[in-house]
């Protein structure tokens, strides 16, 4: 067990200190917050691993502060990656690229011949990265299994006692992790939807990418090594609530009162007269910047044993909340034969 000291922006140096060290620090960036250690350190990568118990064939994210840092692993950068750093970085989106054999260890490759790069839209954080001068391994900060963190309390919550430090910079905006695009094959690949859509890149490369959306017939998409993992589970049954189904949801719910706790948006809840609830405010956008804090919030309540949640649409960020939210369900959706029982 170490003490875990909470960093605020004004303690750059002290974090940075503590990576070069060999510690792990937690980090802000506008999607969730990441559990941060010198990349270039095996021993301090490793440590990454226990720390969210997280099993070891699944890759991290190299997290970097400008595009040379990439080149360092990378060599030259290729035409359509540069285009998406250019227009895409810093922000949500994380570019899978062939490195230069050996240049990053296997515990951060899971021995695969690529990595996958990120540039977080947080100053704090790419300043904590430029003071370091080396990137930083950057999985969500989260035990493994769990919601992702959107606030340090989350990651404080998760990993207090395993980890040195955590700079804090209050809630991320967008909620849901980046989108994660394949550039290493021939076709540019989503392995995992995100704020930045299949349309916005599409644009800027000026070529379709293949995403869930338009999957090839026949041929898998072949998926992030992770996306196989029990994911985002909080302690009770998420079961996804169809728009159509909610008269019936929330009748199974006023029936049910100290069992069922409602995860929707305001104009659902302004009618239910449940105490256990979390509001996902207005709309698509909203409800992925508050989707991981909605589940996690219910995790102190025992008696809760189903969290009813609100399907959206799958487009845009709706199609990266969905994501999330079918993995935390299991893929269960509310079904009005509950109500019967
Ligand atoms: O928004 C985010 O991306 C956050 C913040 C902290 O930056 N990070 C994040 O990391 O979501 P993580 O480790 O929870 O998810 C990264 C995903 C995993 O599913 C992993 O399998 C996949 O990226 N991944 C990493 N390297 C890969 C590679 N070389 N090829 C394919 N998938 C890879
Ligand atoms: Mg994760």
């Amino acid at each position: 067990m170490q003490m875990t000291k909470i960093y605020t922006k004004n303690d750059i140096r002290k974090a940075a200190l503590e990576l070069k060290m060999g510690e792990l620090v937690a980090f802000p960036t506008e999607t969730v917050y990441g559990l941060g250690a010198d990349a270039t350190n095996e021993k301090a990568v490793k440590r990454v691993y226990l720390a969210k118990g997280r099993p070891s064939d699944n890759p991290l994210i190299v997290t970097v502060s400008s595009i040379e840092m990439v080149e360092r692993f990378v060599g030259e950068i290729s035409t359509d990656a540069k285009k998406l750093m250019e227009n895409f970085w810093p922000g949500s989106l994380t570019i899978i690229l062939n490195i230069i054999p050996g240049s990053l260890s296997e515990t951060v490759t899971g021995g695969l011949k690529t990595a996958a790069f990120r540039m977080p839209k947080n100053q704090v954080t790419l300043d904590l990265i430029s003071e370091l001068d080396r990137p930083l391994v950057g999985p969500s900060a989260n035990s493994s299994g769990k919601p992702s963190p959107t606030t340090a309390e989350h990651v404080f919550h998760d990993l207090e006692g395993k980890i040195s430090g955590i700079v804090d910079d209050g809630p991320t905006t967008v909620g849901v992790e980046s989108t994660i695009i394949d550039m290493s094959t021939d076709i540019p690949t989503i392995l995992r939807p995100g704020a930045v859509t299949p349309e916005d890149l599409e644009e800027i490369l000026g070529k379709t990418v293949i995403s869930d959306k338009h999957k090839v017939k026949d041929k898998e998409t072949p998926k992030a090594p992770g996306m196989k993992y029990k994911h985002y589970a909080p302690n009770a049954q998420v079961l996804i609530v169809k728009d159509n189904d909610w008269q019936e949801a929330l009748k199974f719910a006023q029936e049910n009162k100290d069992e069922i706790a409602l995860l929707a948006t305001e104009d659902i809840l302004k009618n239910a007269k449940i105490k256990l609830k979390y509001s996902l405010g207005k709309d698509e956008k909203s409800a992925a910047k508050n989707l991981f804090a909605g589940l996690r919030y219910f995790d102190d309540m025992p008696q809760v044993k189903y969290i009813l949640a609100k399907e959206f649409v799958y487009d845009g960020l709706g199609m990266a909340y969905m994501n999330r939210l079918k993995k935390s369900a299991g893929n269960q959706f509310f079904n009005v034969d509950l109500v019967e029982n």
